[in-house]
């Protein structure tokens, strides 16, 4: 049921405000002023994670490195499966290992899950199918809660898997005394008030759609992004390459003049993900040598960010403002929205694009 819907994937890209309400809820105590997981997870008895998941799971994880690092002071490895497994590479001793997967039965995960198996003190997971393979399989699985996902581009999974992994770097920063308590109570009100936001994100629809029909007409696109907006820039290029089948690529805005630069022309557009965050005016910088040979610039942005950047963009689409630590979560909304109706600008099978499956139960 699309629920009025046209495809599964804008039903689902619908239902975020709601699920991440939930998932939040779930994860809060009950006075909800605190982080609250279940098990005995302390990350206090923990030197060093290794993250492990393919595709848009993985990109949950390089986003989850930068809060786990700069939140929690926690050194975080991230893996592709499909390299870890056949890589075996050494779990040094107070190691948690964590999968993330939506389905729970991706080959490659579960392959390199059963890899660290006596290897890494804890096996933990975080899957939206909790009687999956991967969740049976460890010690703790955490649920994201997003309930089915049909469509087979992940959208609701995606922003739900970040939710998780944001409230697990909070108690990990919590327990290891790494933020002040008005800095964790900050964060979470930020993180209450996430439907909200998601809320108002959901309203430029219209916006990203025109915008959309713009670069339906386009053979590649490349996507820019500083910090945790890079993580971000990579889903939003490989949710473009899925339903669009536009070629699409991303990169850190600082790896632009080491090589993509050479492509920039009239031809090429540039999304620019930039919150205006302490990270904002080395981005735009990157913006303006875009602009400088020729190129269109898609800046996603705040009132402020458009307000300082927008004035020689080709499409501007401006969000609610946001702590910055949330952003990935608000930002991946536009990501969805723009692939999504430049693939119903070109007519492609949306919830069923060519050549993919839900899930990857073979290598
Ligand atoms: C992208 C997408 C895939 C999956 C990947 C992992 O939209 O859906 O990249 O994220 O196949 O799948 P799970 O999360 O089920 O392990």
């Amino acid at each position: 049921d699309k629920g009025g819907h046209k495809h599964f994937m804008s039903k689902e890209i619908a239902e975020q405000p709601r699920v991440i309400g939930e998932a939040v809820r779930h994860y809060l105590s009950d006075d909800g002023n605190a982080v609250a997981l279940p098990g005995d997870l302390d990350f206090t008895q923990i030197d060093r994670m290794t993250m492990v998941a393919c595709g848009t799971a993985y990109y949950a994880c390089l986003t989850a490195k930068y809060w786990f690092e700069q939140l929690a002071q926690m050194p975080v490895e991230v893996d592709i499966a499909s390299e870890f497994r056949y890589r075996e590479p050494p779990i040094p001793a107070r190691t948690v290992a964590l999968f993330v997967s939506q389905s729970g039965e991706t080959a490659d995960t579960l392959a390199a899950l059963r890899y660290c198996d006596g290897k890494a003190d804890k096996i933990l997971s975080v899957v939206n199918v909790p009687e999956s393979s991967i969740a049976r399989e460890s010690d703790l699985a955490l649920p994201i809660l997003a309930g089915a996902e049909i469509g087979v581009a992940s959208t609701k999974a995606f922003t739900c898997q970040l939710t998780v992994l944001l409230m697990m770097a909070l108690k990990a920063a919590e327990q290891r005394g790494t933020l002040t308590p008005e800095r964790l109570s900050d964060l979470l009100s930020a993180l209450r008030a996430l439907p909200n936001t998601l809320n108002t994100a959901l309203e430029q629809d219209g916006n990203i759609a025109n915008a959309a029909r713009k670069l339906s007409e386009a053979s590649d696109v490349l996507f820019l992004g500083r910090g945790l907006m890079y993580p971000l820039a990579l889903e939003g290029a490989l949710k473009l390459k899925e339903i669009s089948y536009i070629h699409a690529e991303a990169y850190a805005s600082g790896e632009l003049k080491h090589g993509p630069i050479a492509l920039i022309d009239k031809h090429l557009p540039v999304v620019v993900m930039a919150p205006r965050d302490g990270l904002f005016d080395k981005t735009v910088s990157n913006m303006q040598e875009v602009l400088a040979r020729g190129g269109k610039v898609m800046l996603v942005t705040d009132a402020e960010g458009t307000v300082e950047a927008a004035g020689d963009a080709w499409q501007t689409i401006t969000l609610p403002a946001i702590d910055p630590v949330l952003s990935p979560i608000l930002y991946a909304v536009p990501a969805q929205l723009l692939a999504y109706h430049t693939a119903v600008a070109k007519g492609t099978d949306v919830d069923q694009p060519r050549n993919l499956a839900k899930s990857v139960t073979v290598e």
